[in-house]
């Protein structure tokens, strides 16, 4: 049973490959990230498809509904390509805090390397920095983009088990990372790629 609004991954091949370096030079691409509207869930779940992982519509709903939560939608040329959102937890689980967390982000694979994770994971993290004075996310252990994602940002782990919050992983081993926002402040710069709409502070 996963926690409320909280997807568990199809199978391992959900996570995309670890490349070091962007495989081609490729174009920039001016990413718009707003706020999700119920009206996005058909094309949250085109992402999902594409990535070959699990769609949950009516958890995002909920979330969309949800005021403690905030679901993001990146275009590039007024197309959805990417989504994101965070979860709060009221209660700590073990080792796993109380909080804000993100909760999942999905790019297109015919979108990725452009940027548009990275532009996803800032508006997140400026949206919990109005709201907290920490972020956390829990990843698995194997899924070494995701983490090489979030570097930028300062996360550090803080725990490491099977499952944390009712979610499970893959392959059994899942990490709780925290980055602390009041240091984030001065990095505000990275933060942004391509442009973003205004959200909510
Ligand atoms: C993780 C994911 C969202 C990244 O989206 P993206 O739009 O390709 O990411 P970006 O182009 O914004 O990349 C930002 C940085 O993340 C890292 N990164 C992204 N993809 C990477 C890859 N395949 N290999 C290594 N590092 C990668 C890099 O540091 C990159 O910066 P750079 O391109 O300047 O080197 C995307 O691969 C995805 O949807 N994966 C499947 C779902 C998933 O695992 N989500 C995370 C769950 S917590």
């Amino acid at each position: 049973m996963l926690a409320p609004g909280v997807t568990g991954a199809k199978n391992a091949r959900v996570f995309a490959e670890y490349q070091p370096h962007r495989p081609t030079p490729a174009a920039p691409v001016e990413v718009e990230v707003r706020e999700a509207r119920a009206s996005d869930l058909a094309a949250i779940e085109r992402v999902e498809d594409a990535a070959d992982r699990a769609a949950c519509p009516d958890g995002v709903r909920t979330a969309i509904a949800d005021p403690r939560r905030l679901v993001v939608v990146a275009e590039v040329a007024g197309t959805v390509v990417g989504w994101a959102k965070t979860h709060h937890f009221d209660l700590p689980d073990g080792e796993a805090p109380a909080g804000h967390y993100l909760a999942g982000v999905t790019v297109d694979p015919r979108a990725r390397r452009r940027g548009v994770g990275h532009a996803l994971t800032g508006a997140r993290i400026g949206w919990v920095a109005g709201r907290a004075a920490r972020v956390h996310y829990l990843v698995n252990a194997r899924n070494t983009v995701s983490l090489a994602l979030h570097e930028r940002w300062g996360f550090r782990e803080i725990a490491r088990g099977p499952t944390f919050h009712q979610v499970p992983f893959v392959g059994g081993l899942g990490l709780v990372l925290a980055a602390d926002l009041a240091q984030r402040a001065d990095r505000r710069g990275s933060s942004g790629s391509g442009r973003q709409s205004e959200l909510p502070s």
